[in-house]
Parts: structure tokens; sequence; C-alpha cells
């Protein structure tokens, strides 16, 4: 499930009723899709995206995405600090940020850059489907297991680039990561972790 932080009132929002509403203010969609057995951690990227093969299809027609990949980043991946660090800026690119996540978590920041509208935070579980439009200012961090699976979509992979903001606020905030546990059916955050 995803949780949407906000650091400067210390509240975060875990309904994920409640989450989906807030999100769409900025016109970020969420959904949840299920984790069948034949597409675990062990899957080749062909299988994951065999196994997604409608989702996909759906997507392509609703955002016009043409691509589609897996992306696998654990604490055995070479390079890894450099290659997190090209995500942890603030930045905006000029597509969307289409994630399925398949294993792993990590934390989107999102900064509205409107009048009255605060840098929130968006932690992404196994499940979620989110997109980050196009030219939203953004950073990316992976909780403290350092690994993500995500399906991505693209409209053009080139697009993805990202575009550095000279005046990015992703220094002045501490990405947090929860731990949730399902307690009679509520969930509900039991521990904090930082990254
Ligand atoms: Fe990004």
């Amino acid at each position: 499930m995803a949780l949407i932080t906000l650091p400067k009132q210390n509240r975060t929002i875990t309904d994920q009723a409640q989450v989906g509403q807030f999100l769409l203010t900025y016109n970020i969609h969420h959904e949840r899709w299920p984790l069948p057995d034949f597409a675990g951690p062990d899957a080749t990227p062909d299988a994951i995206l065999a196994a997604y093969a409608t989702q996909i299809q759906t997507l392509k027609t609703r955002g016009g995405y043409v691509t589609a990949d897996v992306i696998n980043v654990n604490p055995q991946t070479p390079n890894l600090d450099a290659i997190l660090a090209k995500f942890s800026r603030e930045h905006t690119h000029a597509e969307d940020e289409v994630r399925f996540i398949l294993s792993g978590r990590g934390v989107f920041h999102i900064n509205p850059d409107r009048p009255g509208h605060e840098v929130f935070a968006i932690q992404t579980d196994p499940g979620d489907l989110i997109n980050v439009p196009a030219g939203t200012r953004h950073w990316f961090d992976l909780c403290a297991e350092k690994t993500i699976r995500a399906i991505r979509l693209f409209k053009d992979p080139s697009g993805w680039t990202p575009e550095y903001l000279p005046t990015g606020l992703h220094g002045e905030f501490v990405p947090v990561c929860f731990s949730i546990q399902q307690f009679s059916g509520e969930p509900q955050v039991v521990n904090r972790l930082p990254i």
C-alpha cells in the first residue's frame, strides 16, 4: 500500500481511498495490482512483462506509452550509490514516470511548486502502481533494503533523462520508510526506519 507523509505537518495518510484522493490533486494516479506467484522475485523480466501484459496494454492505451521494461536494483548492483544519487536529487523529466513496484520499497518526494502546497512523500510498496506526471518536481530514495524491482513504462525511453533543478529542495527532507502490519483490518504504522 502507498503512504503519504506531509513532513511539515508531521502527518501520514494511510487510508488508501484518502491516499488516492490526495494524489489526484496532483494528477498522480495510484492503483493496486495483484502480485501473482508466477511473477515472483526470481521471474525473468520477460516473464514479468508477460504476466502483466493486460495491465501494461491498458496503461499504454490510457497514457500513450509505447514500451515497458523491468528495472532491478539491489545491494549487489554495481555502482549502486552512483545510481541512487541520480534519482535522489530534485529533478523533472519530459515524460511521465510510471512505476509498478514488484518488490522492494522506495519513497518519492513531490514538490508541488504551488503556493500553499507543501512537499510531500509517497512511500511505494510491492503492488503499488503510480505515475509522476511529466514536469513534476520530484526525487526518489530507496528504503533501507536498497532494493527495488519495478515495471517501467515509457513513451520514449530517452525521456527518462532527469533535468536537475539548481534550487532543488532534496537536501531539506530526510526520507523515511514505514513498516506496516495489518491489525484488526486496519493498516497501522508500527515501525519507522531511517533510510
Ligand atoms: Fe524521476
